[in-house]
């Protein structure tokens, strides 16, 4: 019997309840539903068929179901993902352990890798085949890498994002994602009665600069409409800045030691690939671990990180793209304003452009 144990740092509730991001690729639906973890999502998510574009105080409508061929955008919160895939998981009398510490990794290139971690003021220690890395950016398995054994691909954006969570119903029927000369807003959802909303930002902005009063002036100006449209607005009972960048780790492995997600690559969150881009790491990598138990055949874990990347990269030219197109770079000039405008303006008019778009958003093949 070959068993799987999760090691987890924060609390399950700590887990549970952070707002991450909410948007699912079609692909990362069917997945889950595949796998039996799409019932709860089935009857809560929310299915749009496309999103708003919005530019020079005038809204249009991008149609993904149509673009693709049925494709939707679901909005389903990270969180709730986390939620089904625990629950999953210790109901199929898996093991998962929260709120551990002091992490190591020992032996990675040799077939017998190693955890030792403390857990509930005993020290542990787990004998593996392999070890998953799903810790995020600055997790200990990537760091836990000889230095210069994987290559850094980085770019840092000027600019970051103040997120909000308010009590209010949806102030759109689908997510807006809106250019301004003031910077880019986002209008999006999570249940009837809380949204989710961001602005572009200073990276080192101070979530107590900043009253509700002064939020919604900035939300309301950057989402003007010649026909006057107006948030719905609400009490925020949350507010955070996120940093933007775009960093690719190569190759996603050494020795027996496989990253997933964040902690081999971080897209800047427009067009929310972020989970999409680790669900699809971890649908490749349990493919080649059932090949592996199966047949005893390395290559499909031998060639986990080439399968990943090809795909990474087209997400992070959709998410760098997506990010250049809708913000406003610190001393932008009136030649970058009417070229990103121009853009805009093909994108919405031509069908070729959209379904370019339409098809990166809900999510390449795999
Ligand atoms: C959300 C986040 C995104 O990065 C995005 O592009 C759309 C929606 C969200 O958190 O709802």
């Amino acid at each position: 019997m070959y068993q799987s144990i999760v090691i987890e740092s924060r609390s399950r509730e700590e887990v549970e309840t952070t707002v991450r991001a909410g948007v699912l690729e079609q692909g990362t639906v069917d997945m889950l539903r595949e796998t039996g973890v799409g019932a709860r999502l089935d009857r809560e998510a929310f299915f749009h068929r496309g999103v708003y574009l919005r530019f020079a105080g005038r809204t249009h409508h991008v149609d993904m179901q149509e673009l693709t061929g049925g494709k939707r955008v679901t909005l389903y919160a990270q969180q709730e993902v986390v939620k089904d895939l625990i629950q999953a998981r210790l109901d199929a009398g898996g093991e998962v352990l929260f709120d551990v510490s002091d992490v190591a990794l020992a032996d990675i290139t040799s077939n017998r890798p190693a955890i030792s971690f403390r857990h509930a003021g005993n020290v542990g220690r787990i004998a593996c085949d392999f070890i998953v890395g799903c810790d995020g950016t600055h997790g200990v398995s990537r760091h836990s890498l000889p230095e210069g054994t994987l290559t850094r691909h980085e770019r840092v954006y000027a600019f970051g994002w103040f997120g909000i969570t308010v009590e209010a119903p949806p102030s759109s029927d689908e997510l807006i994602y809106s250019r301004h000369d003031r910077g880019f807003a986002l209008v999006s959802t999570r249940s009837r009665t809380l949204q989710r909303m961001y602005f572009q930002c200073d990276p080192s902005e101070r979530t107590d600069a900043w009253s509700d009063d002064r939020i919604w002036a900035e939300m309301r100006a950057r989402l003007e409409t010649h026909d006057g449209w107006k948030p719905v607005e609400g009490p925020i009972i949350q507010k955070i800045v996120v940093a933007m960048r775009s960093l690719v780790f190569e190759p996603m492995q050494h020795g027996n030691l496989l990253l997933a997600g964040d902690a081999a690559h971080v897209v800047p969150p427009t067009g929310a690939k972020g989970l999409n881009l680790a669900a699809a790491d971890v649908r490749v990598l349990a493919r080649a671990l059932q090949r592996f138990y199966a047949s005893g055949s390395r290559d499909g874990l031998d060639g986990y990180s080439a399968k990943c990347l090809g795909r990474v990269w087209k997400a992070q030219r959709f998410s760098y793209w997506m990010t250049t197109l809708m913000h406003r770079a610190d001393g932008e000039s009136s030649f970058d304003r009417n070229r990103q405008l121009a853009e805009l303006d093909y994108l919405v008019h031509s069908p070729a452009a959209m379904t370019s778009f339409a098809e990166n958003y809900v999510g390449l093949p795999y």
